[in-house]
């Protein structure tokens, strides 16, 4: 994984916009996010962690058969980020996949890696999620100084207000990149992946969105869009959070179910970290004590693509992914997508 240094509190948040530490911490367990300063990108961040990824597995760039590359934040409009991730890593002709399946997209990546490498067709596959929120909004550099602790303001009263009405999503995302290497493994003994259990409900794609920036607006962009903030999410947060809250416990009881498998034969749930009262409530539904689930949005917030690998490598790292054990990862995201993979370590 790799985050940029940047770190922002909620008390910096504060000074941005009428909020608290208080309501953050209280709606959706986040004690500070990481944001990319300007001029870095999202393939940018990817490279880093794609870096690490390939260090991780004892192999090289030249390596990879296929990049995947996961994200809702690219660094252009077109083309995706796989190209520009293979160049960044000295690539020459890698073919690269770019998902965009938002919340979902990296859990559609590993099953897109393990179908690939199930069929013969890639052999080892990089894949990658990376976002850079904190670019969709028009901050200034007062507003980045502040952010980051080097001013205290205050911002303008046209900015604050600004932050105040956009108070709901700007406080959840955060900056971040994670990959992992897939690979082939030819002995039947059991580990990798099982099998995935994904869905898309497309009703609900106005649920969670970005108006403006597409052929259904006319044109793609225009200056009226931007006067409208059309180029912002709009979050019905709360339909998404009973959507996820009934779809995700329900999905990982399938997958298990499955593969004759049950909720005791698990070993540690990873979900999507939108919000820490979603996961919670899905924990409570399905009766997971506390050493079965392992979060860690309080100090990254949501971030999208790239949540399943930095939370997957942070419990690796605290010790609570061991050999053997049974893995089930969950998302549920903006389209709206979702599902479950299963993985024996
Ligand atoms: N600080 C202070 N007050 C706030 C803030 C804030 N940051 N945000 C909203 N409020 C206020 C609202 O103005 C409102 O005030 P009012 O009652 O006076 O009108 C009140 O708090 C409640 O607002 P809601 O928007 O209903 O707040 P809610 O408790 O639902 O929390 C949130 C919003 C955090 C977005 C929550 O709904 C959520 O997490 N939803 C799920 C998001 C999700 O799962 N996304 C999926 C993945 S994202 C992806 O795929 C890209």
């Amino acid at each position: 994984m790799f985050v940029p240094e940047g770190v922002v509190t909620n008390a910096r948040m504060s000074r941005l916009m009428d909020t608290s530490d208080e309501w953050i911490r209280q709606r959706t367990g986040i004690g500070e996010r990481r944001y990319a300063r300007r001029g870095t990108s999202s393939c940018q961040l990817g490279v880093e962690a794609a870096r690490r990824a390939l260090d991780d597995a004892g192999c090289g760039p030249s390596d990879v058969d296929l990049i995947v590359f996961a994200t809702m934040t690219p660094d252009h409009y077109f083309p995706g980020n796989g190209g520009l991730l293979a160049v960044g890593l000295g690539m020459e002709t890698t073919p690269a996949l770019d998902i965009r399946m938002q919340c979902a997209g990296f859990l559609s990546g590993l099953q897109v890696a393990d179908a690939f490498i199930r069929s013969r067709s890639y052999r080892r596959v990089l894949l990658v999620g990376a976002e850079c929120h904190a670019s969709l909004y028009p901050w200034t550099d007062a507003e980045w100084a502040v952010m980051f602790g080097e001013s205290d303001g205050p911002v303008s009263p046209e900015a604050y207000a600004w932050g105040t009405a956009h108070r709901d999503r700007a406080v959840i995302f955060g900056d971040g990149a994670g990959a992992f290497v897939l690979e082939a493994h030819e002995e039947d003994d059991g580990r990798g992946f099982l099998g995935f259990e994904m869905h898309t409900d497309g009703n609900h794609w106005d649920k969670l969105y970005v108006p403006g920036g597409g052929s259904a607006s006319f044109p793609y962009f225009s200056p009226q869009m931007f006067a409208e903030n059309g180029q912002i999410p709009v979050v019905e947060g709360r339909q998404v959070f009973r959507l996820a809250t009934t779809a995700m416990p329900r999905v990982v009881r399938d997958v298990l179910g499955s593969h004759g498998l049950t909720l005791d034969d698990l070993s540690l749930l990873l979900m999507h970290q939108a919000n820490l009262r979603i996961n919670e409530a899905v924990q409570k539904t399905l009766g997971l004590p506390d050493e079965k689930v392992f979060n860690n949005i309080q100090v990254y917030g949501n971030t999208t693509a790239a949540t399943l690998p930095l939370v997957f490598h942070e419990a690796k790292a605290a010790g609570r992914v061991r050999p053997g054990d049974l893995i089930c990862f969950t998302a549920l995201g903006a389209g709206l997508h979702w599902g479950a993979g299963l993985v024996r370590m």
